[in-house]
């Protein structure tokens, strides 16, 4: 019998569901809050760090300050706060699996995010071997700092969307 995707999912589902780490967050209707409460302050502080970095990097904020010492000081906190999402975000699947593998908006955030760390790499590498990378190449450095932005915020707007779809 061959299984199909979907198929494969709603097994994956189903068994996550009755997993008694599942079953507790269900019971205990604390849990699901204090997670998500966590979740956004771990995107407040990504999403302040990655617009202090993206408007620097665009000319609308700090121009007089060298581009690497605002990415030494906020690239990391973007690298922090995504192991930070991870786990909750995981625990928020658990809690209710069906309501975001088998969500095509979910799929289309964990997407977006692989983009936006991939963006946010490319960006910060060659800045580390020549710290002058940027200030080289204002006009393409403003259209990555652009692009960045919209797709950090096209997470956040599908992280939204997952509970209306
Ligand atoms: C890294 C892996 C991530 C996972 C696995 C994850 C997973 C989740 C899940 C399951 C939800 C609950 C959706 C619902 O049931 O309505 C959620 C909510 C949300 N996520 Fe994530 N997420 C991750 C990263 C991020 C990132 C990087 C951002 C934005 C920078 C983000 C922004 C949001 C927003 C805005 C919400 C809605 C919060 C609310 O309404 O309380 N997430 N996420």
């Amino acid at each position: 019998m061959e299984l199909t995707i979907k198929q494969l999912l709603t097994l994956v589902c189903n068994w996550l569901d009755s997993t008694a780490l599942s079953q507790f967050i269900q019971r205990e209707t604390w849990v699901v809050p204090s997670v998500q409460t966590v979740h956004l302050l771990a995107i407040a502080a990504l999403m302040g760090s990655m617009l202090v970095v993206n408007l620097r990097v665009i000319g609308f904020y700090e121009r007089n300050q060298p581009l690497i010492n605002i990415t030494s000081r906020f690239i990391p906190v973007i690298w922090a706060a995504l192991p930070i999402l991870l786990i909750t975000g995981s625990i928020l699947i658990i809690g209710e699996p069906a309501r975001s593998l088998k969500n095509n908006i979910f799929q289309l955030k964990i997407l977006l995010i692989l983009v936006a760390i991939g963006l946010t790499y490319a960006f910060n590498k060659p800045l580390k071997d020549n710290p002058e990378h940027w200030e080289d190449r204002e006009g393409l450095g403003r259209i990555f700092g652009v692009i960045s932005c919209l797709v950090w915020i096209a997470i956040i707007f599908a992280g939204r969307w997952i509970a209306y779809v």
